[in-house]
Order: structure tokens, then C-alpha cells, then sequence
């Protein structure tokens, strides 16, 4: 049984992860995220299993408090200040003395996505992409014990349904759901040599093509 703080809890992956380490691991959450409220009935449905804190994570002080007793972080996290959150994290976790991190990135922050696709995702993301990229290198350099998630476009498609690439290989597929990465995080904590120090590219089998079908 391991100790999960989960940062930006009311994320969408966060949530379907949330559900997942409930009802098939025995472990405990730490729920971080802004207006916490928003997660109350589900705290009070698991009181023994879930603590809520209120909390934005550039405030690296309350993140350090709240890393007590966590065996693993998985940040889920966005917005235009992600390097920030970034620098914050991993801040915090050097002061509370924490190694292993799980943090959702994205498709094309190495420039890995080959062909019409990844003309198209570049200029669609835009700075979205540089950000990220500038908040993923933070990570890695780093000596923390991390995985990078880098997902394709998310679908909420109630399936669990992937394959991975490494940083260095080209990215394959077009879009993923949302339940495979949620799915990829409980696994990693059951299993915590699994995809350490890897940044993974995360596609659904057989999606190719010049953009996600639903474009
Ligand atoms: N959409 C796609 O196709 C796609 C593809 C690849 C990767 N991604 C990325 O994958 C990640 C996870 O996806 P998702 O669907 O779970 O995203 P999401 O629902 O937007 O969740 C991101 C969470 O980050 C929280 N957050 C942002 N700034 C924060 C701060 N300073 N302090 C605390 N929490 C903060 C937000 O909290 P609030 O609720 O308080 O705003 C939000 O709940 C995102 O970064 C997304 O950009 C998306």
C-alpha cells in the first residue's frame, strides 16, 4: 500500500486515476488542488483513504508540508506557468526529501512527431508546446526518480487501450484516452521501477494519420 499525492486532483486524467487507485489498489490519496471543495463528496465517500488539501502548487511550502509520509507524486498539472509549477515541484520534493515523480507532459515537446502530423500539432499548440517542453526539461534535469507521460491528443473514450514509444523514437498515433493514462499512473505506483527515468510517448494502436479523426 503506497501514498499518492496527487497535484491538480480535479484534472480530468487525475480523476479517472483517482477512481481506478480506489477501486483496485488499496492505497492512499493526498488530493492537492485549487478550490477543494470541488472534491469534497468524493473525500467524504473515502475518508479513510482520501485527504483533501487546498493549495496551488507554486506555493512550494505547502507542497513540501504536504509530501509527509508520500511515496509517490503524480502531477497533473497545466497552464501557462507549467515550467513554474515545475521549478515548484520539484523544489518541494528536494526540501521533503522525495524521489519519485509522475508528471503528464505532452505530445511533441521534443519535436518527435513525424510527418503532416507533427506540422499540424506544432502550429496548433504553439507556445503550449514550448512551455511545456521548458517544464519537462526542468524535470529532467533534476535527480529525481521521474516519468514523463507524453500523451497524444486525449479522448474520453472508456477504454484502456495504448502502446509507448521512448524519447528518441519517433511518435506514433494520433490520439489516446484519457482512462490509458490514468490507467499507466496506477500502474507505475504499483510497480515503481516501471518507466523510471523514461519519457514516454503514449498512443492508442493503429490511429496515424495527418490530424486526430475528430478534426
Ligand atoms: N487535450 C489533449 O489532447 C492533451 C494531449 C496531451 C497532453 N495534454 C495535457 O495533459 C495534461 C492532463 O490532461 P487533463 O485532461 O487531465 O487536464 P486538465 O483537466 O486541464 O487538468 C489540469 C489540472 O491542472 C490544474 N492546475 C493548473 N494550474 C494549477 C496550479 N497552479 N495549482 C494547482 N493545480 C493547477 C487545474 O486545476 P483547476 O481545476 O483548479 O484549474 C486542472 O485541474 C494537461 O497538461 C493537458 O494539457 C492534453
Amino acid at each position: 500500500m503506497a501514498n499518492i499525492l496527487v497535484l491538480g486532483a480535479n484534472g480530468q486524467i487525475a480523476r479517472l486515476s483517482e477512481n481506478i487507485f480506489l477501486d483496485s489498489t488499496g492505497d492512499n490519496l493526498k488530493l492537492y488542488l485549487r478550490r477543494s471543495d470541488r472534491l469534497q463528496d468524493k473525500a467524504a465517500a473515502f475518508e479513510d483513504r482520501i485527504e483533501l488539501i487546498d493549495g496551488d502548487t507554486t506555493d512550494t511550502a505547502k507542497l513540501v508540508d504536504s509530501m509527509k509520509d508520500i511515496d509517490m507524486v503524480y502531477a497533473n498539472l497545466a497552464g501557462g506557468n507549467i515550467e513554474e509549477q515545475a521549478h515548484s515541484v520539484v523544489d518541494a520534493m528536494h526540501q521533503a526529501g522525495k524521489n519519485r515523480l509522475v508528471w503528464i507532459s505532452t505530445l511533441g515537446i521534443y519535436d518527435e512527431v513525424p510527418g503532416k502530423f507533427g506540422d499540424w500539432n506544432k502550429s496548433t499548440l504553439g507556445s503550449y508546446i514550448t512551455n511545456y517542453a521548458a517544464a519537462a526539461k526542468v524535470i529532467e534535469d533534476s535527480d529525481l526518480d521521474y516519468t514523463i507521460i507524453r500523451p497524444a491528443w486525449l479522448t474520453n473514450k472508456d477504454e484502456v487501450d495504448y502502446e509507448t514509444t521512448q524519447k528518441g523514437e519517433a511518435f506514433k498515433g494520433t490520439e489516446v484516452s484519457r482512462k490509458s493514462i490514468a490507467q499507466i499512473v496506477v500502474d507505475i505506483a504499483q510497480v515503481p521501477d516501471k518507466f523510471s527515468k523514461e519519457s514516454i510517448g503514449v498512443n492508442k494502436p493503429n490511429t496515424d494519420g495527418d490530424k486526430p479523426s475528430w478534426y
